[in-house]
């Protein structure tokens, strides 16, 4: 028997029914902000990736899928979104008309060890916004994620926000923090030893046990911020107080990709469900310029759906939709029963036809298709032009079956259903 690959999975039931939900509750609430949709390609070209995420993170060295096409171009299943976001406006010359503020959804893929909110395909639910830099674009967007997080009922999530500060801010950092780490060199993962002269940065980002140890040590970036850095952090904070919203300041969050600068972001669930990232993103001040686009700065996040979706409850996604099944007793009105049906689609009442089987099994199959109420066509009610009504799961016997001139039919279930 064939399966999904290992790490992806099918979506269907009360999952796709969440997917849906979600997805209808943030394009509602983007659009409330300015936002309009892209839909970019899952595939690009390697570079895409390979120069807007860096060489050294994890995503990139470890996670790509990545193969050459029959043309001989090395391509790559998108790992994340907002670098073909920023490809499609340079591409498309969208960055003539600043500021855009652009939403997207869709599956991306990362070659990660599957576990538990952990996929090989998974889908997230990404915002950008391009060419306005301010404290306010910051704290209006991070204050928008966590309206749409509410939006969706999850409530037990807290924002945690560090600044990466500009090119002097991260220089100078670099430097401290690269000498405390070679102090600590041979205690250091291969990975993480590779990185010291490559991308130590990306050190606090190790998932190493034992480099986590000595990161839990290392200078902090807040320290090293510069005058402007630090004065725009502060009033990103200043107004996400402002604004009700529920931040905390994790001075150690470098997020796990290359191209952010000033402020990062992450939203963490505190529900025993899933208690790790929901979401995350960032300012970065180069991304549309390596595309070949103006040098302006963005900021944006993206939320992993499946993460979303472990917080919402499974029975309040059933498929619960109140449908009507059309039953002919015998094959004798299956075209009468086939002519209601086409009255009760008219009429825009759900209905399913069920004209398989003999009787009890048609009412089984209606019963397992949700259905509510069926409409039961025998000898009788075909030659009077009338329905049996039943109600599916009806104990009071005097309203269980009822009998309905069929020309009546479309109104009396407009109110009853
Ligand atoms: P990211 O933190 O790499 O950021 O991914 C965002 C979210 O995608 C994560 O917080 C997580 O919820 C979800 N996610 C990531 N990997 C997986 C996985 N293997 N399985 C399930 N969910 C996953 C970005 O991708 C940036 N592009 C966000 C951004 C937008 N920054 C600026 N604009």
């Amino acid at each position: 028997m064939f399966r999904p690959i290992r790490g992806m999975k099918d979506l269907y039931g009360s999952d796709i029914n969440k997917y849906n939900f979600i997805i209808e509750q943030a394009r509602h609430i983007g659009e409330k902000y300015g936002y309009s949709q892209i839909s970019t390609p899952i595939v690009e070209q390697t570079d895409v990736f390979q120069r807007s995420i860096g060489d050294e993170t994890d995503v990139v060295s470890k996670e790509m899928y990545s193969f050459v096409d029959k043309g001989g171009e090395s391509i790559t299943l998108r790992p994340e979104g907002t670098a073909g976001v920023m490809r499609a406006i340079v591409s498309e010359s969208m960055a003539q008309s600043l500021p855009i503020k652009l939403m997207y959804y869709g599956e991306m893929f990362r070659y990660d060890r599957p576990q538990k909110g952990r996929y090989r395909q998974f889908h997230q639910l990404g915002f950008e916004h391009i060419g306005d830099k301010s404290p306010y674009t910051d704290a209006l967007l991070i204050s928008m994620a966590s309206e749409i997080l509410n939006s969706i009922g999850i409530f037990g999530f807290k924002v945690l926000i560090n600044s990466l500060g500009d090119d002097e801010t991260r220089e100078s950092y670099t430097k401290g923090l690269v000498k405390y780490l070679s102090r600590h060199e041979e205690n250091l993962s291969e990975d993480s030893k590779k990185r010291l002269t490559k991308n130590p940065l990306r050190i606090l980002d190790s998932k190493d046990s034992k480099d986590k140890e000595i990161c839990s040590m290392a200078p902090i970036i807040t320290d090293y911020l510069s005058k402007e850095s630090g004065q725009y952090f502060e009033k990103v904070c200043a107004l996400l107080d402002d604004y009700g919203v529920n931040f905390e300041i994790d001075n150690f969050l470098v997020r796990g990709l290359d191209y952010y600068s000033e402020t990062a972001f992450e939203f963490k669930s505190t529900s025993e469900e899933y208690g790790d990232s929901v979401g995350g993103g960032g300012r970065y001040d180069k991304l549309l310029k390596i595309f070949g686009g103006p040098d302006v700065s963005g900021i944006g996040f993206a939320f992993g759906i499946e993460r979303l979706m472990m917080l919402l409850d499974d029975s309040k996604f059933q498929n619960k939709a109140k449908k009507v099944a059309v039953v002919p007793v015998s094959e004798d009105e299956n075209d009468t029963a086939f002519q209601l049906l086409k009255t009760l689609y008219d009429a825009d009442i759900p209905a399913e036809f069920i004209h398989n089987g003999n009787l009890s099994k048609k009412m089984k199959i209606a019963d397992r298709m949700n259905c509510g109420i069926a409409l039961i066509l025998g000898e009788d009610e075909c030659e009077n032009e009338t329905v049996t009504v039943k109600l599916m799961n009806c104990d009071d016997k005097s309203k269980k079956t009822q009998t309905v001139a069929r020309n009546d039919i479309a109104s009396f279930l407009k109110h009853s259903l």
